[in-house]
């Protein structure tokens, strides 16, 4: 599903959309450009973490269920751009760290397929941008769906083994033990699940750029945005 908002779409200078694969440097560019910009950023796939996080620690099967507890809930996202962390406020629960593990993906992976879901949640995701300060928004679907006016739409892309590499680093930063193949087992499954479902697959937009990071460090992929946006 790509939206159609219509021929006279009003481009928006002031979103950016970073949309690819997991483990392929959105956030970390999401943050690193909001701080150069002094804009706000909206990580889209906390949301669907939260969501695979309820849905288990609740033991609610169906989406109707699911929608159901949403709707009765109070979901603030919280983002600290100095410190590059977002969380949740999900009923004064603040959620954060419990969200970041690959069985949270998996599960937020396996929500994300529901095109009910998705609907309930888009007004969320949205509400994120204001008007008077620019947004970064990075997910999957943020230049095809969430904020298809966005002026500037860019799609990163790594390959898994780089990927796998890059989430061990950082899990090994934190003092976890890394099971290497483990890691490329889970990032390859994730990317196929991704990108085959039916609705809002992972895909760019027609008019994204699409930046390869393999051999690229974060410093280089923010000048190359920074460099396009200026020309905007
Ligand atoms: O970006 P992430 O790894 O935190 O996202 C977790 C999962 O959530 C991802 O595998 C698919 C889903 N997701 C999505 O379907 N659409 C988004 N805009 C963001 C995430």
């Amino acid at each position: 599903m790509e939206v159609n908002l219509g021929v006279s779409l009003k481009l928006l200078k002031n979103i950016i959309t970073i949309d690819g694969p997991g483990g392929v440097g959105k956030g970390t560019l999401a943050f690193s450009l909001a701080k150069k910009l002094g804009w706000e950023v909206l990580d889209s796939g906390l949301i669907y973490r939260l969501i695979g996080f309820i849905a288990a620690e609740k033991n609610l099967a169906s989406s109707k269920e699911i929608i159901e507890t949403l709707e009765k809930s109070s979901i603030k996202l919280i983002t600290n751009i100095d410190s590059y962390s977002c969380e949740i406020n999900f009923n004064n629960k603040i959620l954060g760290e419990e969200l970041r593990n690959e069985k949270i993906a998996v599960k937020a992976s396996e929500i994300s397929k529901d095109a009910n879901i998705r609907s309930a949640i888009i007004k969320i995701q949205r509400n994120a941008y204001l008007e008077d300060r620019g947004l970064i928004a990075d997910g999957r679907d943020m230049g095809t769906v969430i904020f298809p006016e966005a002026a500037l739409k860019i799609f990163l892309e790594a390959s898994p083994e780089i990927r796998a590499e890059r989430r061990a680093n950082q899990l090994k930063e934190k003092g976890m033990n890394v099971i290497m193949h483990d890691l490329l087992l889970a990032i390859k499954k994730r990317d196929e699940k991704d990108m085959n479902r039916n609705v809002s697959p992972l895909r760019p937009a027609k008019e994204a750029i699409i930046i390869d990071t393999s051999k690229m460090c974060i410093s280089e992929v923010e000048e190359k945005v920074m460099e396009i946006y200026k020309k905007l």
